[in-house]
């Protein structure tokens, strides 16, 4: 096998007769921080279960640090596991949630003090020490949650949809503070969302699933700029989405040319993204029909019918604008789409 640190290895995961995730194969390195990103239902937070040891294999296996672990209790996988409820006991201080585990684990006086300490600083919480968690806010809580997690130092963090339950802002500000406590102490983090950008802006390697299987995976600029399908194309905000037939744009009135010379890698692909702002408007050999416009700060939007189906365009806010039923012109250079390997 590879080194790597953690492996899912033919991973089948399921309710019942149900399968929830199929033949999952995914090599972790050690330190590195993977978000799992995919649509609610695709198997997320199975996979995460399975790794924590809450739901039993159906196939395949799990090694951490040289070690199957596929059939090891919970208890024993030295793997931390948050939630996007922070499930904090509501009686205990800040202090006795993040001691509680590691006093099941028999730590005691001043080593236990210490470590309690430790972990409330890391997490900026060391002046909170002595309030209930009704007394926090929820930005708080959930850093009580992590701080309790990253005191019994495991092996792999997982946190599952951990800042979903936060406003936006409170969302930025906690992003940074895992990204920063995941950078100190090195450890092994995979952490699961259905929010495109949080992925992107924290992950070394971004895993996309679908339907239970991995769909990519990439860093954030593989998965941003070379979505390898039309899903994750349409997942991370390529909306003029083609496929590809002998070279052709395929539409819903028959094969069009695309403008321009395919790109080289373009020409065995299986289809054509392009985003919205990678639209020409004004000029171009394509007619649409304005349907639609919306002010987007320093962009517009537009929404037009055309002889390719609907298109997506985004363009300056500066830029004339165009009213609705107008008719422009338009292009989607084929020198800028990113193109699909595979289209379904
Ligand atoms: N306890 C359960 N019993 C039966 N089916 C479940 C259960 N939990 C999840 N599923 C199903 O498994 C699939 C994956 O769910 P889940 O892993 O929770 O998705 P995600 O976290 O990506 O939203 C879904 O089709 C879901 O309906
Ligand atoms: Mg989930």
């Amino acid at each position: 096998m590879s080194d790597a640190y953690l492996s899912l290895e033919k991973l089948t995961l399921a309710y019942g007769d149900t399968v929830a995730v199929g033949n999952l194969d995914l090599d972790i390195g050690k330190g590195e921080l993977i978000a799992l990103l995919g649509p609610s239902g695709c198997g997320k937070t199975t996979t995460m279960r399975a790794i924590a040891g809450l739901l039993p294999v159906k196939s395949g296996h799990i090694r951490l640090d040289g070690t199957d672990m596929t059939r090891t209790p919970p208890n024993k996988r030295a793997v931390g596991l948050v939630f996007q409820s922070y499930a904090l006991f509501p009686h205990l201080s800040v202090y006795e949630n993040v001691a509680f585990g590691l006093k099941l684990k028999g730590m005691r006086g001043s080593e236990l003090d210490q470590k309690v300490r430790g972990g409330l600083t890391s997490v900026g919480l060391s002046s909170f020490a002595d309030r209930k968690p009704a007394e926090l806010s929820g930005g708080q809580q959930q850093r009580v949650a992590l701080a309790r997690s990253m005191v019994m130092e495991p092996k792999v963090l997982l946190l599952d949809e951990p800042l979903s339950n936060l406003d936006a802002r409170l969302r930025l500000e906690m992003r940074t503070e895992l990204q920063r406590v995941q950078k100190e102490t090195g450890v092994t983090m995979i952490f699961v969302t259905h929010d495109q950008t949080e992925a992107l802006s924290l992950a070394d390697r971004i895993v996309v699933m679908k339907n239970g299987a991995i769909e990519q995976i990439g860093t954030p600029e593989d998965i941003y700029n070379r979505p390898a399908s039309a899903f994750v194309a349409d997942f991370v905000g390529f909306e003029n989405i083609f496929a590809l037939d002998q070279g052709k744009l395929k539409t819903e009135h028959g094969l069009a040319d695309p403008s321009g010379a395919l790109p080289g890698e373009a020409l065995s692909a299986a289809g054509l993204a392009w985003r919205p702002r990678m639209v020409t408007l004004g000029s171009g050999p394509f007619r649409g029909t304005v349907r639609g416009t919306s002010f987007a700060g320093d962009r517009r939007e537009y929404l037009l019918a055309s002889d390719l189906g609907p298109i997506k365009a985004e363009v300056d806010a500066s830029e004339p604008v165009h009213a609705p039923d107008a008719e422009i012109a338009f292009d989607l250079p084929a020198a800028k789409a990113a193109p699909l390997k595979r289209f379904a």
